[in-house]
């Protein structure tokens, strides 16, 4: 594996194995300047020196080994926490990722490894919801939008894990955060809250939405657009370009999703997200280099200490870093 230093070679090459580097908001001259603009309460309830974290970012040369690299990123956590608790993430990008992990598990398994994953707990990130009036309810698992039913698609039923069709709060070993028949929306997110802190989760993987969002953190302007920094989990509306990109329409019958917040996420051990794509490569840009606020949710994760962030792109996911110019 290569490593350098964002910023600190004329030219990046880009080998058959990842090029790592380091993002900082330190004072090193050569890092790009990054603006921050704390969330108001920021300074006083974090360390100040949060402006020297570093995030860990990994650029790989093809889709095939970015992929390849997150499936076994999940694949060693689940070995190493088999009791732990993991956030899952859903979308397009995670579909060969758990099909890796999946690949890895049958041929360790192959080789006469035991590895009981019963007493792992899996926190899905959202849930889609449709409103009607002042009630609504979560869609259900045979939906094909489900990602309650995406969850046991790809990663539950080809590991073999439990599943509890009864209650869609929790499904065997997933946590969603989606209310059962009758239960209040703040109730599940509640209890998905309180699963979620109890169960420590050591590892969260997320994706990015073209428009900068993770789980459905969806960006915000204007005055009280701060406040996105101090969300826990909630019934949120999906933003017009959202529902474009995930259903093709701006008037999908899916008009809202109940999503972790973004206080949940940084609670995470770690966070790995994961870009693959040039669709990808302007919401990368704006994480990983523009000012970290509301306009870019993902740009946040800047927040955490150093050692608990990771970016997995690919080299077209990247392209629109200054440091991959
Ligand atoms: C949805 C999910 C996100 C995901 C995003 C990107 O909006 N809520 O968690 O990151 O889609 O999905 P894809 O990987 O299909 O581009």
């Amino acid at each position: 594996m290569q490593s350098f230093v964002i910023g600190s070679a004329a030219s990046v090459n880009v080998p058959d194995q990842p090029t790592t580097g380091e993002y900082s908001n330190a004072g090193l001259s050569f890092c790009a300047p990054i603006e921050i603009d704390f969330p108001k309460g920021w300074r006083e309830q974090r360390s100040p020196t949060c402006a020297s974290h570093r995030v860990n970012v990994e650029v790989y040369p093809s889709k095939e080994l970015a992929v390849g690299a997150a499936g076994r990123d999940l694949f060693e956590h689940l070995l190493r926490n088999p009791e732990g608790a993991t956030g899952t993430a859903t979308g397009n990008t995670y579909l060969p990722i758990y099909a890796e992990t999946v690949r890895l598990f049958k041929e360790h398994r192959a080789n006469g490894a035991v590895v009981n994953l019963a007493r792992h707990q899996f926190f899905g990130l959202d849930e889609y919801f449709i409103k009607n009036g002042d009630n609504g309810h979560a869609i259900d698992p045979a939906h094909p939008e489900s990602f309650r039913g995406f969850m046991h698609k790809h990663l539950g039923q080809p590991l073999s894990l439990p599943v509890n069709p009864n209650s869609l709060t929790r499904w065997g070993n997933f946590w969603m955060p989606a209310p059962n028949a009758g239960q209040e929306v703040g109730e599940a997110c509640l209890v998905y809250e309180r699963a979620r802190s109890q169960a420590r989760v050591q590892r969260q993987y997320v994706g990015i939405g073209k428009n900068g969002h993770i789980a459905f953190l969806e960006p915000r302007e204007g005055p009280n657009a701060e406040m996105l920094f101090w969300t826990r989990t909630r019934l949120v509306n999906l933003s017009p370009s959202t529902r474009l990109a995930n259903f093709g329409r701006v008037d999908s019958e899916i008009d809202s999703a109940i999503s972790v917040g973004l206080q949940t996420i940084l609670d995470s051990g770690h966070v790995v997200l994961v870009a693959l794509g040039d669709s990808k490569a302007e919401a990368i840009a704006a994480a990983l280099e523009g000012p970290i606020g509301p306009h870019c949710p993902a740009s946040y994760l800047r927040l955490l200490p150093t050692g608990r962030v990771t970016f997995i792109v690919d080299q077209a996911a990247a392209s629109k870093l200054s440091v991959t110019k």
